[in-house]
């Protein structure tokens, strides 16, 4: 009887005690509702991610100066592609960079991917157009870049990772796609160096790439410093399995 009315007082003072909801299970991601405009209000260790660039965009991408702004020339040697590999351009846009690597690689392929259908769409004309036989596009999701597992020899992002919703599930969906001793190439506009004009949240520092990275069958090789913006941060796929993010 004594339980009874406390239950009926618990229900009549505060219901949310008593009808209170599961507690949700651990997120690795925070939501904040004071952050950055340009970002999503969404945070992975520590860092906002930002929006998402729109296809309404592509013609940026392929702004002449791009070449003296972020000397991709450079860039691209400092791959040392393989005419043999297959490179996996995730986050290809327009696809600036596939266009540069495909014929470096004659005897390999680029998969461009993609989250955008008309990025796809812009990739998928000018290889018709220019008879471009080994560049394949994938129309990937938020969490999965749909690349067949075991099969990529380096995966390249260029000014890509921070826009990435579900970073670790990418990491995570891009180690599987790597052949054993395969690459993971980010190209992020430099975050320590406040003379790049680019937006904050668009910017990554080489200290938060590398603390991202933990947890993932990943380890940090070289970070390149030839760009004028960039920097180049490289990975291996490394022996170990896959672990739970720390
Ligand atoms: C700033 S653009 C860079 C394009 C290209 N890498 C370049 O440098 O010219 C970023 C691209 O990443 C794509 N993107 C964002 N999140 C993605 C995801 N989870 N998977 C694949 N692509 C993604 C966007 O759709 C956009 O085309």
């Amino acid at each position: 009887m004594l339980v009874k009315i406390f239950l009926a007082m618990m229900v009549i003072v505060s219901p949310s005690l008593v009808f209170a909801q599961a507690p949700k299970p651990d997120s690795i991601y925070e939501e904040r509702k004071v952050h950055d405009p340009n970002g999503i209000g969404k945070f992975f260790k520590g860092r906002e991610i930002a929006h998402v660039m729109g296809y309404q965009a592509a013609g940026w991408l392929e702004r002449p100066e791009r070449e003296k702004e972020e000397n991709t020339t450079k860039l691209i040697e400092s791959l040392k592609l393989q005419p043999h590999m297959v490179v996996a351009d995730v986050g290809a846009g327009s696809g600036y960079l596939s266009f540069r690597m495909a014929p470096l690689i004659p005897k390999g392929k680029v998969l461009a991917v993609d989250i955008q259908k008309e990025m796809i769409k812009i990739i998928n004309a000018k290889t018709k157009q220019r008879s471009i036989q080994n560049i394949e596009t994938i129309l990937s999701t938020e969490k999965d870049p749909k690349l067949p597992e075991n099969s990529v020899d380096m995966i390249i992002m260029v000014d890509v990772y921070h826009e990435f919703a579900f970073p670790f599930e990418m990491v995570q969906a891009m180690c599987k796609a790597l052949r054993k001793g395969g690459s993971m190439v980010f190209v992020e506009f430099r975050g320590e160096d406040p003379e790049v004009p680019i937006k904050l949240v668009h910017k990554m520092t080489e200290k938060q790439v590398i603390l991202e990275m933990k947890g993932h069958d990943l380890k940090h090789r070289e970070t390149i410093g030839v760009l004028p913006w960039q920097h180049i941060i490289i990975f291996e796929k490394s022996e170990t399995g896959t672990e739970k993010p720390k």
